[in-house]
């Protein structure tokens, strides 16, 4: 590494779990540590890249040389990704966001007496990586598929859908890969039909690889 592959680009990458507030104390998340986004922002800024981090909350410490936004849910990150994204030469959408939050946040702490059963009305979120794939001019756009089986067929189907230039699947039931472990284990899907499988490896090497792959997609743009 440290080849100045991505001198002169900026990059945003996002990482880790939204949390969509139930009310001033509670919320709806998923089990991401932020690890895989926090590993791309790494190896993105060892190569150079000017790189913005738009983090949901995670324990992680910032990598050096990354310049870092937090945010809490799903409409944050979505705001904070397209504040960035048309000055952005690459995007990665690495974050787990959750696909519905609370229809209504309760501004007191909701008590339990009051309640024997609690319903809780979910509402859709936006699509974040879906609407930078409508507004896109060059960027290389970088999502990731969390699945549990089919990983390569839903891969595809998502790569299509959210007119993506290249998309991580990682099979997030296998031990070793997705969610909040050290490693992964991925296959890499492209725009053109072509596919690369990789075996288990830390997510410090796949962030490698993936930066690698970004910057000779950026080569081709
Ligand atoms: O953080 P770690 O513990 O290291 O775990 C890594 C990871 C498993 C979270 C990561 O490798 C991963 O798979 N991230 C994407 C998780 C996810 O939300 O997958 P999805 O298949 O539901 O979404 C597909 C893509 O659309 C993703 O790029 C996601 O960021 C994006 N998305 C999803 C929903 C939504 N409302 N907006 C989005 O932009």
């Amino acid at each position: 590494f440290g080849k100045g592959l991505l001198k002169g680009k900026k990059i945003i990458v996002s990482a880790g779990g939204t949390q969509e507030a139930i009310d001033p104390v509670r919320y709806i998340s998923n089990r991401s540590s932020g690890r895989m986004g926090y590993a791309i922002a790494r190896a993105a800024a060892m190569e150079d890249a000017d790189v913005t981090l738009v983090s949901c909350t995670t324990a992680l410490p910032v990598p050096s040389g990354v310049k870092i936004e937090y945010v809490r849910d799903a409409r944050e990150l979505c705001r904070a990704m397209n504040s960035h994204f048309d000055d952005c030469d690459a995007a990665i959408m690495a974050a787990a966001v959750s696909d519905y939050r609370p229809k209504v946040q309760a501004t007191q702490k909701i008590k339990k007496e009051s309640h024997d059963v609690l319903n809780i009305e979910l509402t859709q979120n936006p699509d974040i990586l879906y609407g930078l794939g409508q507004k896109k001019k060059g960027q290389f756009l970088v999502g990731f598929a969390a699945e549990t089986n089919d990983v390569i067929e839903h891969g595809k189907e998502k790569l299509k859908r959210k007119n993506l230039d290249m998309l991580v699947a990682n099979d997030v039931a296998m031990p070793g890969a997705g969610f909040n472990v050290p490693t992964n284990i991925a296959s890499l899907l492209y725009k053109d039909g072509t596919m690369e499988q990789y075996p288990k490896m830390t997510k410090d090497e796949l962030g490698h690889i993936i930066v690698e792959k970004i910057s000779e997609g950026l080569k081709q743009q």
